[in-house]
């Protein structure tokens, strides 16, 4: 059955040109595209559409109104809900004319900093409509991240909510908005806030705009049409972390991200019209985006909204309820989301008091799949659960088993083979590939699929950065290497980026913000392995000569990240220590911390300036683990 898959990604390496123009089939163009891609004019050029017109109107004008588009299920909040295609326009078009109401037009940005719920939706949606290019940030980061985002985004408008929910905890959203704007360069126009019944937000006239009031008085407003965009119009900037501080804005491309996102929900979801698909990420993050709102409504799907963890909302048998209740037939999450309902309930009794109901395959992305979490899943649920890789700059998987191609291959260790559109090599330092077996950087040759990134947001030289260490390739940041029988797999990064919970960020940004507490002279973070999380950061402190308050120095170097990054951050150990272990030229063996937090024997390194560091940290963590 994996001659389809290899037929199908020999034809996108071969005559890509063909197989995209074919793909392009799936979508409703206004003009469509002469050819599927020029290295300058990019995927689809001279082609026009409108991704909210392909998500949802024309879905309606095709006869399929009435089919379920969206379900929401908020155990935070004991509700449920559902719209169908029919609804979600009227929706969405409510929304796209309170924005026009406030002067939106093509081109503008729209921060939306929102929780997991519908209105979140109707605003990404919203503004494709509009053609204004809405920039997400996610909950969990902090007012300093969303200044900068908001400082690079420059929009015109901020989108928010009175609060989040996050298992019991009700977080307020509106003072961090409130904060991130009073430090903010940028300047915006307006803010629209979304009450929530289970906290009411202050808010400021003229500036701020309570949501409902604004779809009130626009009621009578003309729903805006869907505008005219090429193919190479921005749909949105998603942030992530990069090497540094200052995070990357991927920008993702109206018309290449419609033909791939849809190419994929066959392909590899096996997901077709008045399928239910369900992602249990936040929309936050490029899964979110991708998998939670624009894939499973292009194809014509249900897609499932959820707002609650996989764990004490209310109990581990959460994921399952929903499937089941939900007629879910492909299942798409985390493996950190896994192990903690494994850790909660090992015996799996949940699962098999409620089942999977219709549920055919399960998908797990965002960081390495261990093979235990995996064997663990496939006995429970007896389904195929595949590990697939991919990345915010790339927007859809690159690395697979293409199950909805037939492909069913899988090895545990593995994100799969590479996607149709995609052509990895392994490279060593030089840039030479290297065979099977031997580890090296993950790269793709280019051009890279029409979903990946062909831009940064005011940052051409941070976006050439990714092609010019292998002239030809991008840098995929990854280590990892092709097995005897084409499997890839990855096994970490090249770089400073850690995954924590599936979440991507940067210790050398967290470095930045450590190094910044009174009293700290130097300091190193490391990613440690954590059974639940996959990775969580320590930070490693040696305090300046007279520094005062030493004894609150590790609390305070917590508080600064969570206070500045947010608390997705999730560093929670921090180790005051007399020396950092550093070679001769004064470089940080981070190495060495981390095989010190992995509680590994290893032999002294050569280069160590002073050996005696090793045993004095080692004996610290070591306390610390007893306490
Ligand atoms: N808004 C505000 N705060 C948020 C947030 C949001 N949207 N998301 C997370 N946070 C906060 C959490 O409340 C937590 O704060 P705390 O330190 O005060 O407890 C912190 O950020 C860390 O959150 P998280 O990493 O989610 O850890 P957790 O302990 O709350 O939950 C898991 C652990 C494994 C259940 C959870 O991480 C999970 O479901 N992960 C799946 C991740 C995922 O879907 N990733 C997308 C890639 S596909
Ligand atoms: P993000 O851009 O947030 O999606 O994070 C992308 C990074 O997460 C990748 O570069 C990998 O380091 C990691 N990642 C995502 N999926 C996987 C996977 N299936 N296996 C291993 N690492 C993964």
């Amino acid at each position: 059955m994996s001659d389809v898959y290899r037929q199908a990604w020999r034809d996108s390496i071969e005559d890509p040109e063909c197989f995209w123009m074919d793909a392009a089939r799936a979508i409703d163009w206004i003009e469509p595209p002469a050819r599927a891609y020029e290295p300058k004019a990019g995927w689809f050029a001279g082609g026009t559409l409108n991704t909210c017109y392909n998500a949802v109107d024309r879905h309606v004008a095709g006869g399929r109104g009435d089919g379920t588009a969206l379900i929401y299920d908020s155990p935070v909040t004991g509700s449920e809900q559902a719209w169908t295609y029919a609804e979600l326009q009227d929706e969405v078009g409510r929304v796209a004319a309170m924005l026009a109401s406030l002067g939106v037009t093509k081109g503008d940005r729209v921060v939306i900093y929102m929780p997991m719920i519908p209105q979140t939706v109707f605003a990404m949606l919203a503004c494709a409509r509009l053609g204004a290019i809405h920039s997400v940030v996610f909950g969990g980061f902090a007012a300093h991240e969303l200044a900068k985002r908001i400082d690079d985004a420059t929009p015109l408008l901020v989108m928010t909510a009175s609060c989040g929910i996050e298992g019991s905890k009700v977080l307020p959203y509106k003072p961090l908005v409130d904060e991130a704007l009073a430090s903010a360069a940028h300047a915006v126009e307006g803010v629209v806030v979304y009450q929530r019944e289970q906290l009411a937000a202050q808010l400021e006239a003229p500036r701020d705009h309570d949501w409902m009031a604004l779809r009130e008085a626009t009621a009578d407003a003309p729903v805006p049409p869907c505008a005219t965009l090429a193919a190479s119009d921005p749909l949105y900037i998603l942030y992530t972390s990069g090497t540094t501080g200052t995070p990357k804005g991927v920008v993702r491309e109206n018309g290449g991200h419609a033909v791939n996102l849809a190419w994929t929900m066959g392909a590899i979801y096996d997901i077709g019209p008045g399928d239910v698909f369900w992602a249990a990420s936040d929309v936050g993050w490029v899964v979110g985006h991708s998998y939670i709102v624009y894939a499973p409504l292009l194809v014509g799907a249900t897609t499932v909204l959820f707002e609650g963890k996989p764990v004490g909302t209310p109990d581990p048998g959460t994921f399952w309820r929903v499937i089941k209740r939900h007629n879910v037939s492909t299942f798409f999450t985390a493996p950190t989301a896994i192990r903690a309902i494994r850790k909660e309930d090992p015996e799996a009794r949940y699962l098999k008091e409620i089942g999977t109901g219709n549920l055919k395959v399960m998908f797990l992305a965002g960081e390495r799949a261990d093979p235990q979490t995996i064997a663990w899943a496939e006995e429970h649920t007896g389904l195929p659960v595949i590990d697939h890789w991919w990345q915010t700059e790339l927007g859809a998987p690159a690395i697979a088993t293409c199950f909805g191609l037939g492909d069913t291959r899988r090895k545990a260790g593995s994100a799969g083979f590479p996607v149709p559109g995609y052509q990895f090599a392994i490279l060593s330092e030089e840039g030479q590939p290297l065979p099977a077996g031997q580890s090296g950087a993950v790269a793709m040759r280019t051009p890279l699929a029409p979903c990946a990134f062909r831009s940064l947001w005011n940052n051409p030289a941070g976006y050439e950065k990714n092609f010019t260490g292998f002239p030809g390739y991008y840098e995929t940041g990854d280590a990892g290497h092709f097995d005897e029988d084409g499997f890839l797999h990855i096994m970490g990064r090249t770089d400073d980026i850690i995954n924590v919970a599936g979440h991507r960020l940067s210790t050398g940004q967290m470095e930045q913000l450590v190094a910044g507490v009174d009293g700290v002279a130097e300091c190193a973070v490391i990613g440690a392995d954590d059974a639940l999380k996959g990775q969580i950061p320590v930070a490693f402190v040696v305090a300046r000569a007279g520094a005062l308050e030493l004894d609150t120095m590790d609390k305070r170097v917590i508080a600064r990240v969570r206070e500045e990054l947010g608390a997705v951050a999730a560093l929670k150990t921090a180790f005051v220590v007399r020396q950092l272990p550093k070679t001769r030229s004064g470089k940080i063996l981070r190495n060495v911390l981390r095989k010190i937090m992995a509680g590994e024997d290893f032999p002294v390194p050569p280069t160590i300036e002073d050996p005696t560091a090793i045993a004095t940290i080692r004996e610290k963590v070591a306390s610390a683990k007893v306490a």
